[in-house]
């Protein structure tokens, strides 16, 4: 494996997304809670550009006719059909045995690396993805 610049740290604000192409490979970069995130931009419903979605909230458990919404900035919504999941372990709402697929970021000053649980320390001010 390979690891690949990306982007710097602080080109990455919370609530947006950076397309990146690695080897042509599209990756959507995220930062969520501070952690950085790497996430291939295919949905795994149909094949849609999901990193091109809304980076938004969703419902939270309610009452009937109660509505309330949280988690802002942590969800991904397909544009295609709607499907949510979310940032930090790519897994759908709904069914989370259906992932979004990951790329590694590595930190290149420490080596840690962002696989599962998001424990990227940044300590640099540089992102990699490795492939
Ligand atoms: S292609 Fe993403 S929800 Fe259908």
């Amino acid at each position: 494996m390979e690891k690949y610049w990306v982007a710097r740290k602080d080109e990455i604000i919370e609530g947006a997304c950076k397309l990146v192409s690695v080897r042509g490979i599209e990756f959507g970069i995220f930062k969520v809670q501070g952690e950085f995130y790497a996430w291939r931009n295919v949905c795994p419903h149909f094949g849609a550009p999901v990193c091109k979605g809304a980076i938004t909230s969703t419902r939270l458990p309610s009452n009937v006719y109660e509505y309330k919404l949280g988690r802002e900035d942590e969800i991904l919504r397909c544009p295609w059909h709607g499907w949510e999941f979310d940032l930090i372990t790519g897994e759908h709402l709904v069914d989370p045995s259906v992932k979004l697929r990951r790329g590694k970021l590595e930190n290149p000053e420490d080596g840690r690396e962002n696989l599962e649980k998001g424990e990227l320390e940044t300590l640099t001010e540089d992102i990699y993805v490795w492939l």
